[in-house]
């Protein structure tokens, strides 16, 4: 990867405490800092003049120190950054990181140092603390980090309890939020929609060694709750061991005016460090169709049997589909041994009805790759002890990319039952994602904990789920997911990082549960390639329903996932969205659009498109009678010559959406 550091300008180390405040390069963000006469440190921030965050508190409580009082400033040091870096794969091909950076260092009444870092963009900003000595050991009880916000704000969030972070998003005023530690207190991250019409999002950076925060409301101010440890299988007060010197991850704020301007937002990628793998040659973004989508409906199974999924003959049927659509990987869930009892999954043995000598040259000589399947049951231990000799196989058999899987809510790792966003979870995953480095093996990451930027520092963790993605409308008893689902999920969880949803449904009757079905049109399913963004990015369904569809299909072969930019259009959290991507090192353009179960139309200016060019568009569209409900294969696909000075205008059905591909 190509970094252009153009320059490191002026730091300024100041010996007194009279500097209180530190700007964004363009001087609309004001982050000031104080302590109060009783030590307390307290940081506040303000956009445009006007307060947004008010003086809210600092630091950590440790087993032997109160650090969140007792301080006195030693001195503050200053500094700007301008970087542009080139991503392995992304949104954006290029990055920007243009900051000003500001260390207040600090000395407890123990003697004990610490600092915190700020770093402030035009965008947002973020610090962590940071212990700078060498004091060794020290237990982290809690963190007082909190966000007392100017006005009473309407926010985005799910309950830090829900599994596998696989829930419906609901939006209520701050106020309104659990105002004690329990079942209901918030992930990180929350999306907040802000009464003067601005949008901020609140998570953090660069989880390393650490807890996964999450947050709560008392007096009106989000505060912090660190994943806690757990002792024989019950909730301890510890939250973290840490050696010092040692820095938490970032906490972070995106400030900005409109929704475009949020999901536009880099910070978190450039709060985390770059890349740590020199050769990235072989991290490729791929789509991937896979033995998956019929288990979840039922017509399948996981373990060998009559109607085993992953057999010789049925992944042949898959590579060859693939190879003839242009699909770049197919899946395999249930080769291994061990779904039967979800105890002992073993990742060398296939099942008997798997040559994996024989698929796996057959993958080779068609030029598809298989994407490997590790699910533990949510028994990391027993996973790490085997990680290298499973990651060796895979590699000897050419697969490059493991989906991982913790079905367990509370996982096992080395040390015992654990959430699996608490520090040891943490440590777990990270473990994974190093190894699997080494074998040159890409991660897509189910029961994760959320993102919150690593791949940046490891662009093989390609994926995650910890999302409420689309298996939910194949067994859901409360019938699926609402059309409006999908319309948040950009402006929420994706924000936190590429989410492995697995778009792409062609057959809506789900005869093993009539109730349940996906809430969608087809030309939504189109929308979402778009709008959701993976750089692996899976067709779920069957080939045997794309093979009825095979105009719409097109639309699929032809859509990547990889870009040299994206912007987003048009849209409104829970109601819609319309993006525009332009493909990585082309010239191509692709829009996505979904709706909630309102129907609208949208208005899409083409000023994206390079001036005086004429371009091929080939647009897919809800017909005008489609539906969710009553015709959702409704389908209207047309070719129209457009330039950047055109305008279209374009319908959207209940639960619907539209896909565009443009070429020059
Ligand atoms: C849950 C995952 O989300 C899903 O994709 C997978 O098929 C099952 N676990 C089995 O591993």
């Amino acid at each position: 990867m190509r970094r252009v550091v153009f320059l490191l300008l002026c730091t300024l180390l100041m010996l007194s405490c009279s500097t209180k405040h530190v700007s964004s390069p363009d001087g609309g963000i004001e982050v000031f800092f104080r302590l109060t006469d009783e030590g307390v440190p307290q940081y506040r921030a303000m956009q445009d003049g006007a307060p947004v965050i008010e003086w809210s508190a600092m630091g950590l409580v440790t087993a032997e120190q109160d650090l969140t009082q007792g301080f006195r400033v030693l001195r503050t040091e200053r500094s700007s950054f301008s970087d542009r870096w080139e991503t392995v794969w992304g949104e954006e091909r290029w990055i920007t990181d243009n900051h000003r950076e500001w260390r207040v260092a600090l000395q407890h009444t123990s003697g004990r140092r610490m600092d915190i870092l700020f770093r402030v963009f035009d965008d947002g900003f973020a610090f962590r603390y940071v212990f700078p000595d060498a004091d060794g050991p020290m237990i982290v009880m809690d963190e007082a980090t909190e966000y007392r916000f100017a006005r009473n704000h309407e926010l985005w969030s799910i309950p830090w309890r829900t599994e596998y972070y696989e829930g419906i998003w609901r939006k209520s005023p701050v106020c309104n939020q659990p105002s004690a530690i329990s079942g209901d207190t918030l992930c990180s991250p929350v999306t907040i929609e802000r009464s003067d019409g601005g949008y901020m999002f609140i998570h953090e950076a660069a989880l390393t060694d650490y807890p996964a925060q999450n947050l709560y409301t008392q007096d009106g101010a989000l505060r912090t709750y660190l994943t806690p440890w757990m002792e024989k299988g019950k909730t301890t007060g510890i939250k973290a061991y840490v050696i010092a010197p040692f820095a938490t991850p970032w906490r972070m704020v995106i400030m900005a005016h409109d929704l475009q301007e949020m999901v536009a937002s880099r910070i978190m990628l450039n709060l985390n460090e770059p890349c740590r793998i020199d050769d990235t040659s072989w991290i490729k973004p791929m789509k991937f169709m896979g033995i998956w989508w019929g288990m979840h409906m039922k017509s399948m199974t996981w373990e060998q049997g009559p109607l085993h999924g992953a057999t010789t003959e049925n992944m042949t049927r898959y590579l060859r589909f693939a190879k003839a659509h242009g699909i770049d990987a197919v899946l395999a869930e249930g080769w291994n041994k061990g779904w039967e009892d979800w105890k002992h999954f073993s990742f060398t043995e296939p099942y008997d009805d798997w040559d994996m000598d024989y698929l796996s040259h057959l993958a080779d000589s068609l030029g598809v790759q298989i994407i490997g399947h590790n699910e533990t049951g949510g028994n990391a231990a027993d996973y790490e002890e085997v990680l290298d000799e499973a990651y060796a196989y895979h590699q000897a058999h050419g697969i490059h990319v493991i989906k991982t899987g913790y079905v367990a809510p509370i996982i096992r790792t080395k040390d015992g039952l654990q959430w699996n966003k608490g520090q040891s979870g943490v440590r777990h995953y990270r473990k994974v994602i190093e190894t699997a480095a080494k074998y040159r093996i890409c991660i897509d990451n189910h029961e994760p904990v959320m993102p919150t930027g690593l791949q940046r520092t490891y662009p093989n963790l390609m994926s995650q789920e910890g999302v409420r993605g689309q298996e939910w409308n194949a067994w859901s008893a409360d019938g699926g997911s609402p059309c409006e689902h999908v319309t948040v999920l950009p402006f929420t969880r994706i924000m936190a990082g590429p989410v492995d949803y697995t778009p792409g449904v062609f057959a809506f009757e789900n005869p093993a549960m009539p109730q349940t079905r996906v809430h969608s049109t087809l030309a939504n399913q189109l929308g979402l390639f778009v709008c959701l963004y993976s750089p692996l990015q899976m067709a779920c369904d069957l080939p045997e329903n794309y093979s009825k569809h095979p105009q719409a299909f097109a639309f699929i072969e032809t859509v990547p996932c990889d870009w040299e930019r994206s912007m987003l259009l048009d849209g409104k959290i829970g109601d819609f969205c319309v993006f525009a991507r332009q493909e990585r090192a082309g010239e191509r353009w692709f829009i996505g659009g979904i709706t909630d179960e309102q129907a609208r139309e949208v208005t899409i200016p083409l000023e994206m498109l390079d001036t005086g060019k004429t371009y091929q568009a080939t647009i897919y569209r809800d017909s005008d009678d489609a539906d969710w409900q009553t015709n959702p294969y409704g389908l209207t696909i047309e070719q129209r010559e457009v330039s950047s000075t055109d305008t279209l205008h374009l319908r959207m059905v209940s639960g619907g959406g539209l896909a565009i591909a443009i070429q020059p």
